[in-house]
Order: C-alpha cells, then structure tokens, then sequence
C-alpha cells in the first residue's frame, strides 16, 4: 500500500497505523498514551497529525493507513494541534522538573520543549492529588500524572494483576490502587518505565544521581533461566538502577521486580573483600599474591593425603559459563571425579539417561504456538514472572493452561485446569480424559521444585511416560540463571565437557554431602541456602580436614568451617556468560570496577590452572575454547528432548513441605537486595504519606 509522509513515498503494511510507520522510518511523532505492547485508547491527542482532506487533524496512533493517504507531521496544522494539547497537558502538571527524579529523561519535559509554549495562559489553580506509599518499590507523586493510562493497561493487559485504576472523572480524575491494597505484582517496576512522567518513580533508586550522569552497560539477569537483558545505571562506579534492555525474543520491554531490584545485594555488608586463611584456628587475611599457591598447595596436599575420592568439588549453577568451563578443566585435569553443580537435588536416578542439558522445548518467543501447556511444580507468576507475560499472552490466542502443584498458589494468567498435587500420587492426575485436552501441539514444563524431590527420578519417568501417550514435548525450567552450562560444560560426576560420558562415574553432590568427603571445594555456594539440606551440609563441614571457599559473601558456616574463603567477583563485576533455557548463548562485561582485593572468579581459576599446566587464559581464549565445544553440541530442539528416564529406588517419602522456592530467596544477591526484602508480597497496605490535613489548590 502506497502512502505518503511529508511528501516522501513509503509502502504500507494493510492495517498499520500511521506511528507504527513513522516509527519504522524514523519520523518522530511525540505520544503520551501511545505503546507499542499496550492497547490503544488516543487519550492524550498528542499525536494529532494532518491528514490530507481530513478536516481537524487526526490521532497518529489509532489511524490506520489508507492506500494514497498524505500525512504532514510538521504542517502548520499539525503544529497547532500538538501545541494545543501540550497546553492541555500543562494545565494541572506542576513545574517541578528540578526536584523530579524524571528529569533529564521525561517525554512530557522533552515533547514541551519541542512543542509547548514558553508561557501558560492559565491562571487558575492548579489540581493536586494526594500521594500514597503504594510499594516499597514504586514512589508516587500523583500530581504530575497525566493520566496517559499507561499504568492501568500495564496492569490489565501485560502483568494481568489489576492493581492501579483510574477513578473519578474531570477534575477529580486520579490514578489509584483499588480498595486496600498495594502494588504486589512481581512486575510491577514496568509501571516506573512506562510512566511518561515522573508520577511513578523508583523508590530505591529516588534521588541517588540525575540522569545524565549516569553510565549505562546492557548485562544479562543472573536471577533466573530466562536470560533477560537489563541496561544497567551506574553512577561512580556504583549500580544504581536496572530498566529493561529489549530484546523481543526474550523479555520483550519488561524485566521482573527481581531483575530490576536484585543488584542491590552486590552491596551487602556481608561481601567478602579480602582472603582470609584460617591459622590456629582464627581467620586471617592473606596477602592475594599468594591465594593461589595456597589454594592449590591445600588441594594437592589433600589429594595426596587422601586420595581423589575423598575431594568434593561443588559448584553453582549462577557461575558463569568462563568459571564453571575452568572449574572442570582443573577438577578433571586432576583426575578428581566428585564434581557436580546440582546442589539443590537428591535422587539422580534420572542422569544417565537425561539429555545433554535441561531445556523449555521450544523458544520463548514460541509458546503461544502450543494448544496445551502443562505446568508441573512450578508457580510461574512469582518464579518466573518474565514467562508469566508470555503465557498471559498464549491464553489470549489458543493455548489452554494446565496447572499441577504441590499447593494452591495462584498464577497472573487464566489457568484451564488447575490441581494439587501430591508428590508421590502424580501419576493419576495425568489422564488425558480428565484433562480434556486439544488436538495440537502440547508442552508439558516441569519447575525446578520437582528436582529437589527425593523421587524426582520417578516423577520424570512417570511424566515421559505420559508425554507419549499425548505426543507432548517435555522442558525444564532450571533452578539458576547457568544451569544449563553446569550440564554442557561438565561440572556433573557422569559427563565431560561437551556431554561424552566420564570413564569414572564421581560421586553426585547428595552423596559428596552424605557420605562426608575429607576436602570440600565449593565455588559460589552458600552453605546454609543453597543445598538440599543445610543441617546435612553442616555436618559434612564438620567433620572434614579441610573447606575451601570461592565467594562473594561470607556466612556463618564460612566462618566457621572454612580453612580458606577467597573473595570473588559477582556477575556485575566480571567478563562472563549464560545459557538460558532456550540455550541461548549470551555474553556480558563488568558492570562496575570491583573493590581492590576482589578478583574475577576466572581469573583466580586461571591461576590454578596456570600451576597445575593446564594452561593459561584469558577471557577470549576460554570462549573460543568454551564456543568450540558449543558447536558440536546438537542444540536441535529435538536432540534436546527425553529419550527416555531411569526410574529411582529412592524411598518416596513426603517431603514437599521442606521445599518451597521463595520468589526472592533464589539466589545469593536476591536474598540480599534491601528492597525486596522489604516487599511483602500479600501485606503491603497503601498508606497516605506526609501529609496530614486535607490538599489544598495551591
Ligand atoms: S501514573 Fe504515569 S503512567 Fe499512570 S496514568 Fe499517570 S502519567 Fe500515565
Ligand atoms: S499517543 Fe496518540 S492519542 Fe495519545
């Protein structure tokens, strides 16, 4: 279809709207109301436009083109127009740019400079709304909203949590929170980046630094398997705020709450900045010149005492692909088989038979093209909130949804069936007559809760079986953002580098922890959060010659266990790597300069592996090494599906009560993050701040 804009001939898509072109071909039209994820209402007529033939100027975001059609985005006509509803807009919005935290980054202070007037001809009062304290994480000033409506719709359409209204009508028209609540949803920052104004800030974030003196570096979320791009702020060598970096194929324009506040933990008074070595029996600092030689002198004098059989080497899933790549090549160049990364499990049955990594089964982009998906043990809305939008979006088109878990826990999209479950008892729920389920295509995902059971081998087996009996596809979501890596790269007692088969089969982290090794080598763990069970780990410390500890945080376990603790960076500080669920690979650099005596936890691998000869890397050469084996990886989602699952001897005993996974307990920079901890997910009560008598006009 044939159109013109500013005289200039362009080709149309049927049905596109005229900003949907102008933004393709880079012509600006300033909009308020107008995104590209949310519905249209043309609202605040920001974006009128001249049409030719058309009487009054036309909103740009709801008209559609039409073949032939002539629009002037700078004619006088449409100069007057945008200017009039500027003057609308500034009628009741205060002038207070230089104490709002929008400034320097506000589309209503950019599109008045362009297109507003230098005075304002009214005289009258101005409205003023009184503020509630909504969220520990949004800040309100309902002054400046302009009620572009953004909010609401992010609310009803996106996140599917309807928490911010418009109520009242004319001059009494505010945005507010319905009855007694706050803003809950894990999603709930996205409202902060669509605000068009400074109605809705970050709260953490409230007057930390001022726009234009902030940095900005694009990192990948190490708080879950989805692999969210977020742009982080920096502002002297601090992070001080997370926004969504877009990426369609992944998380769109949104990032969770988690991902957009869990950086904080980077600053825990608990972060580890200096090597301490234990010497009669105290911790004390140790100079970094010599932290490698003594941790290898500590390795290779227990190995030699002891036997390889006795080592336990443990690391985190949240490590990045650069450490757990040499984590093994060291490990396994020493002959030492007791590697794992699955901290969290206790029944591996399953391993031997399961494929080269834990996958979704189809991309992320891909998900509304399943008729059934089925979800088992896992809460999407509070687990993975960045999936929520997607499978929000999947029930909108034909994809019917599926729920089993172990309890009644409510998700942000419509569920078609929903049941709790038993872990011992899943097999009867699974009956395709009981389902109901459509002919197509059918994806059954299975969360990260169902690993920690001590019958997961069985559940598997059970779910493959019925797998084939509907002709469904099968995929995982992981515990840690880089679980992937842990199995592609072979930080598993089973497999090597690439997925061969080991000649030696090592002990699996349950039995490393049980059966009380001499030495433990635990890189990335904390031990009171992130194994199975901390008591057992306690034990295993206990009783052993010797622990060794690569962190970011020191614990109480640490301290009093440890022989040495060597302080490494976190994901925002080093050079790194993720593969997320779709097996997407993705590359990061350091956020921010780590303090002095903190260093790469790659490059402190790379000294070992430097005295033991197993070479010496850099960054690019440890990815050319790591990209190498990727590629004879078959990534085909069809390599990656089940072939079939060894069932378990374990005792199927119930113990699904020990095992909940907090939203913001995930992880060990999640579990520090100030602001969410202060996020009480079902508590939150809205409360008037500040202000004590009734608003006057001002
Ligand atoms: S609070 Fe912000 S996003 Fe919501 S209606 Fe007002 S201006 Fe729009
Ligand atoms: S952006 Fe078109 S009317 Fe608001």
């Amino acid at each position: 279809m044939k159109v013109f804009i500013d005289n200039k001939e362009y080709n149309a898509k049927p049905d596109e709207t005229i900003i949907e072109l102008c933004d393709k071909i880079g012509v600006h039209i300033p909009r308020f109301c107008y995104h590209k994820h949310l519905s249209i209402v043309a609202s605040c007529r920001m974006c009128l436009v001249d049409i030719e033939g058309v009487k009054y100027a036309q909103p740009a975001c709801s008209t559609p083109l039409r073949e032939d059609m002539r629009i002037s985005t700078k004619s006088e006509k449409t100069k007057s127009a945008q200017k009039n509803s500027m003057e609308f807009l500034l009628i009741n919005h205060p002038l207070d740019c230089p104490i709002c935290d929008q400034g320097g980054e506000c589309e209503l202070q950019d599109v008045s400079l362009e297109h507003g007037d230098d005075h304002s001809k009214y005289m009258q009062f101005k409205r003023v709304v009184v503020d509630k304290d909504i969220s520990p994480l949004i800040s309100t000033d309902m002054t400046r909203c302009i009620h572009c409506s953004r909010c609401v719709r992010f609310g009803e359409e996106i996140s599917n949590v309807k928490e911010l209204g418009l109520l009242n009508r004319g001059e009494d028209m505010k945005i507010d929170v319905f009855i007694e609540s706050g803003v809950t949803s894990e999603l709930s920052g996205n409202m902060i980046d669509l605000c068009p104004v400074g109605a809705l800030n970050n709260k953490p974030y409230r007057y930390k630094a001022r726009t234009w003196d902030l940095k900005q570096i694009c990192g990948i979320s190490p708080h879950d398997c989805i692999g969210s791009n977020i742009n982080y702020h920096t502002y002297n060598n601090k992070i001080v705020r997370a926004v969504p970096f877009e990426n369609l194929a992944i998380n769109q324009t949104w990032i969770s709450d988690r991902d957009r506040f869990g950086y904080e933990g980077i600053y825990s008074n608990d972060r580890l900045d200096k090597t301490l070595i234990r010497e009669n029996g105290k911790l004390v600092e140790l100079d970094f010149d010599s932290v490698s030689s003594e941790v290898n002198n500590l390795i290779i004098s227990n190995i030699k005492k002891h036997g390889r059989k006795e080592i336990g080497c443990l690391i985190s899933g949240q490590s990045t692909s650069e450490e757990l790549f040499l984590f093994q090549k060291i490990f396994k160049g020493l002959e030492i088989s007791n590697i794992d990364h699955r901290t969290k499990e206790r029944d591996f049955s399953y391993q031997k038979s399961f494929p080269i990594m834990p996958s979704l089964g189809c991309n992320i982009d891909d998900l509304h093209l399943y008729k059934n998906i089925i979800l088992i043990g896992v809460n999407v809305k509070t687990e993975y909130p960045i999936l929520s939008v997607r499978l929000n979006n999947a029930t909108k088109g034909n994809s019917k949804i599926y729920s089993f878990n172990f309890s009644s826990l409510d998700e942000n999209f419509p569920l078609y069936y929903k049941k709790v479950i038993d872990d011992n008892n899943i097999e009867p729920l699974l009956n395709t007559n009981d389902l109901g389920l459509d002919n197509g295509e059918t994806l059954i995902i299975l969360g990260p809760l169902i690993s920690r059971l001590p019958n997961q081998s069985n559940i598997l087996k059970k779910v493959h079986d019925f797998s084939l009996l509907i002709d469904a596809k099968v995929g995982f979501l992981a515990e840690f953002c880089n679980s992937t890596s842990g199995w592609l790269l072979g930080n598993l007692p089973h497999r090597n580098l690439g997925g061969s088969t080991s000649n030696i089969i090592g002990k699996n982290s349950y039995e490393m922890i049980t059966e009380k090794l001499s030495t433990y080598i635990m890189y990335n763990l904390e031990p009171e959060s992130d194994f199975f069970d901390k008591t057992l780990v306690e034990v295993a410390l206990k009783s052993s010659e010797c622990n060794i500890f690569f962190t970011s945080y020191i614990t109480p376990m640490m301290e009093k266990y440890a022989d040495i603790i060597i302080p490494i960076t976190t994901f925002a500080e080093t050079d790194g790597s993720y593969i997320n669920i779709e097996g997407r690979y993705q590359v990061f650099q350091p956020v921010v300069q780590p303090s002095k005596d903190i260093h790469e936890g790659w490059s402190i691998l790379n000294n070992i592996s430097i005295l033991n000869n197993f070479g010496d890397y850099t960054i690019d050469t440890i990815r050319n090494e790591l990209e190498e084996s990727l590629k004879k990886i078959d990534f085909s989602l069809s390599a990656i599906d089940i072939d079939s699952i060894d069932a378990s001897n374990m005792v199927e005993d119930n113990v699904i009560d020990k095992f909940t996974r907090d939203t913001y307990d995930t992880d060990m920079i999640v579990r520090r993050s100030e602001s969410l901890n202060k996020v009480s997910l079902s508590k939150h009560k809205p409360s008037i701040k500040n202000i004590t008598n009734e608003p006057k006009n001002i």
